[in-house]
């Protein structure tokens, strides 16, 4: 083809045209989430900051003030995460370590593949007569047992499972994916979870819009305290 001025404009118009398609495309790629290649030994290093409250395996700690994250879900610790850092999800503590600059995207990953991985013990070791104080209490203070709260159990058993189980927490309370896991997880922790969700705090169920017809606010105090003693029965 012979260019002259008018086909040639008309080169020039495809060529910016087809370079813009693609700069767009390019933008659409580069602005989805990196895929991050899960690495343990980045989550471990990472956890070195959140052990001070989480314990260093994320059993927890200070009866529930800080929540149990080892074997949580990865994706609802990631979700969880994320809340707090986009603000959505309220917290003092925590507000400084989900800071970009503290804990970007794929740390989210790291952290959130490393605790959902940690198996704790659910009965007490049986020490050598050679292990000291400390390493007997470091070792207890790993175990997964919650101590019984007050309440009715068999009641609690019935509500769990009319309200609870179905398709979201299980029938054991192991959840899945984004619904946590709430066999042992501190009832302290949880109880207050349930005070903020009630108060439209936090959002328990996105799909529910009228806090009213909430689960937990169609529930009374007593059964939520029934339904919490059936809870720490269940990592027994
Ligand atoms: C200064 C203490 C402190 C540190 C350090 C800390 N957290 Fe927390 N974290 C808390 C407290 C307190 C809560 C409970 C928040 C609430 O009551 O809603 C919490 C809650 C969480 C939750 C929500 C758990 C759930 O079941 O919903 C996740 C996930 C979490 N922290 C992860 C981390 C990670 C990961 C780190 C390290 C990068 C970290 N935290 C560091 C105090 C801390």
């Amino acid at each position: 083809m012979r260019v002259n001025a008018r086909n040639g404009l008309l080169v020039l118009l495809v060529c910016l045209a087809g370079v813009s398609v693609s700069t767009i495309a390019a933008e659409k790629v580069a602005a989805k989430p990196p895929a991050v290649k899960v690495d343990p030994e980045i989550g471990r290093q990472i956890n070195g900051v959140c052990a001070a409250c989480h314990g260093d395996s994320g059993q927890g700690g200070k009866k529930g003030e800080y929540p149990r994250l080892a074997g949580q879900h990865m994706e609802y610790l990631a979700e969880q995460l994320h809340q707090f850092k986009d603000r959505n999800r309220h917290n003092i503590p925590m507000f400084p370590y989900t800071l970009e600059r503290e804990l970007p995207d794929e740390d989210i990953v790291h952290i959130s593949a490393y605790l959902s991985a940690i198996k704790l013990d659910t009965e007490f070791p049986v020490f050598k007569d050679t292990d000291d104080a400390l390493t007997r209490l470091l070792a207890v203070d790993k175990v997964l047992n919650i101590p019984r709260s007050e309440g009715d159990v068999e009641a609690g058993a019935k509500l769990y499972k009319e309200q609870c189980s179905g398709s979201c927490h299980g029938k054991t309370g192991m959840g899945k994916r984004n619904v946590p896991m709430l066999a042992g997880q501190y009832t302290s922790y949880l109880k207050r979870q349930i005070d903020r969700f009630t108060k439209g705090e936090r959002i328990h169920d996105k799909d529910v819009k009228d806090i009213s017809k909430e689960t937990l606010n169609q529930l009374k105090p007593e059964e939520i305290r029934d339904i919490l003693a059936y809870l720490t029965t269940l990592d027994d």
